[in-house]
Formats: C-alpha cells, structure tokens, sequence
C-alpha cells in the first residue's frame, strides 16, 4: 500500500520508512535523501479535507503550522488504490520535543497566545471547512457518551450523578454565555502540539464547534508531573483572555471532562486501577474548581 502510494509523489533515489502510530489513522515516518516527512493515512475524506484545508489557511495566513506535500497531480490529498478505501497525505516532519516544554510558565504564555491566534484565524475563514462534518461538544457528547462507554465500572455511579449535578449549575452560570460556541480544535493535548522554532498545532481531524475552554483545559492536563506556576499561568492569562472570573471555575469543568472523555477512549484498555485513577483526577479537578 505505502509503496504504491508513495509512486504518486516524485522522490528521488531510496525511500526508507517505518510505521510510527497505527492507530486511529497509520502514521509512516519516512526518510528520503536525509530528508524527513510524515505520511498519514485517513478513511474519511471530509477529516482529511478539513485537515489539509486549515493547514493551507494556517499558512496563507502566516501562523506557524507545517508545509504539505504536493503529488505528481498538484494535489495535496492522494487516494490510496486497492482494499478499502483510503486517503494518504504527506506532511514535512518537525522534531517534537520533550514534554518538559510543558512546564515552563513563559511556555504556558506563548501556549495561550499561540491558540488565541489560531482561534482568531479559524473562526473568521471557517466558510472553508466542510462544517456539515463537524462535531458539536454539546453536553450530550461530552458527559452522557463517555459515561455510557465506561458504565460497566464499579464506583461510576458516583460520579454519574456528581457530574451531572454540576453540569446542571455549570450550565446557568458559566462563562459560555460570554465565549460563544466555535470553532475549536477538539483533540488539543501534547500529542498535537509540537516544539520547533515556534509553537505548531497539529491533528485537525476532531475540530468541532464548542467552548475554546475546552481546548485550553486540555492544555493542563497531566503527563509529566506539571509545575503549578504553568497551570496558574494558563489560567491567568485565560481569564484576562475572555475577561471573566469565572473562567478558572469553568476550566477545572472542562478539565474533569477531558480526564472523562480519555478514560472512555476506546483504543485505551480500561482497568479497574485506571478508572479508580481518572475518577480520582476527575473529583481533584471538580474540587479545585470549587465545584
Ligand atoms: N509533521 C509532523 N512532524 C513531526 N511529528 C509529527 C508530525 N505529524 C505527526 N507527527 C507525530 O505523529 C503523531 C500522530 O500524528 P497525528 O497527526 O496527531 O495523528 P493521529 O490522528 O493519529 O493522532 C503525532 O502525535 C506526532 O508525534
Ligand atoms: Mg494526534
């Protein structure tokens, strides 16, 4: 498949490449003349379409995101021939770096300004996008979805019924009626950001409409134990961002509901130890925020 795919494009002499994800989508890291590029592949044309759409708009535009390459055809998608039907599109590869990048408070600065940035471009020449695709993270999707896939959990109930209490009083009195819902980009955590020159987002495939405190909450989410002045900083320059308050309140919510939604991840194998784990972050975050 990959050999056939990588005909269309005109590289030169030897091509050598390997698998580096293969799941959801396969990821091929592939190295030709000392030159390094990513190879996706997709079976939905409408995510790759919204994909390579903001990435020429991110360009056009002159914020930092990373250069496709073009086909024998002058096009920057490539259907993949034979078995079942497929998409491939090839990305110039940018070194990510550590995920102590997530640590530093002028990071957690340059994170934010970044994604203002980014939001502000996106959510003026959205009329470029195939929005009939597009998700909505609506409560439903959010909260009723993940709960319905981890249900056969012990404990769960508990947090069943908190979480819907609090979505309950969340509703009436958060900061969404002063940050309308738009375009967000939906999957934001380290994995979708890399570290070059400058800040680069990637992984457009889960943009959706919704609350942009969705995307940065999940700037704060856990990997590498994070530094409390990176998480006050994102939440400070948040609330000057939006001008509320009760932006801090709203990001903790959001931050529940992103532990949520990666635990009831399908490609995850849920163990009791897990669940107990993410039921445990949830309930922090849920305290923190004075929920
Ligand atoms: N242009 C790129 N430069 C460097 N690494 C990349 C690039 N594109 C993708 N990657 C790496 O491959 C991983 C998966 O790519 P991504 O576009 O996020 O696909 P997926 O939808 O499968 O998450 C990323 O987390 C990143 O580590
Ligand atoms: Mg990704």
């Amino acid at each position: 498949m990959i050999y056939n795919f990588l005909n269309n494009y005109k590289f030169k002499g030897e091509v050598e490449f390997e698998i580096v994800k293969s799941r959801p989508n396969i990821i091929y890291l592939i190295k030709n003349n000392n030159e390094f590029y990513i190879v996706k592949f997709y079976s939905q044309y409408t995510k790759i379409f919204n994909e390579v759409s903001i990435l020429q708009l991110l360009n056009f535009k002159n914020v930092q995101s990373i250069e496709i390459i073009r086909n024998n055809k002058d096009k920057y998608i490539t259907p993949i021939t034979g078995g079942e039907k497929m998409y491939g599109v090839i990305y110039e590869f940018l070194y990510e770096q550590e995920g102590k990048q997530f640590n530093s408070n002028k990071n957690a600065k340059n994170l934010l300004n970044k994604y203002m940035c980014f939001k502000e471009v996106l959510n003026t020449h959205y009329n470029f996008l195939n929005t009939e695709s597009i998700v909505h993270y609506n409560k439903e999707i959010l909260i009723e979805r993940p709960l319905t896939k981890i249900k056969g959990f012990k404990n769960i109930a508990k947090f069943t019924s908190r979480l819907k209490e609090i979505e309950g009083k969340f509703s009436s009195k958060t900061s969404s009626e002063n940050i309308p819902t738009q375009i967000i980009h939906g999957d934001l955590h380290r994995g979708n950001i890399l570290f070059s020159k400058d800040i680069t987002f990637i992984d457009f495939e889960d943009i959706g409409w919704g609350s942009p405190l969705l995307d940065i909450s999940s700037l704060l989410i856990e990997g590498d134990k994070r530094s409390s002045e990176y998480e006050n900083s994102i939440i400070k320059e948040s609330i000057q961002y939006f001008g509320s308050k009760s932006v801090e309140q709203d990001l903790f919510y959001y931050k529940a509901i992103n532990y949520l939604v990666t635990l009831s991840r399908g490609d995850v194998l849920i163990s009791d130890t897990l669940i107990t784990k993410y039921l445990t972050l949830i309930e922090d975050c849920l305290l923190k925020g004075g929920l």
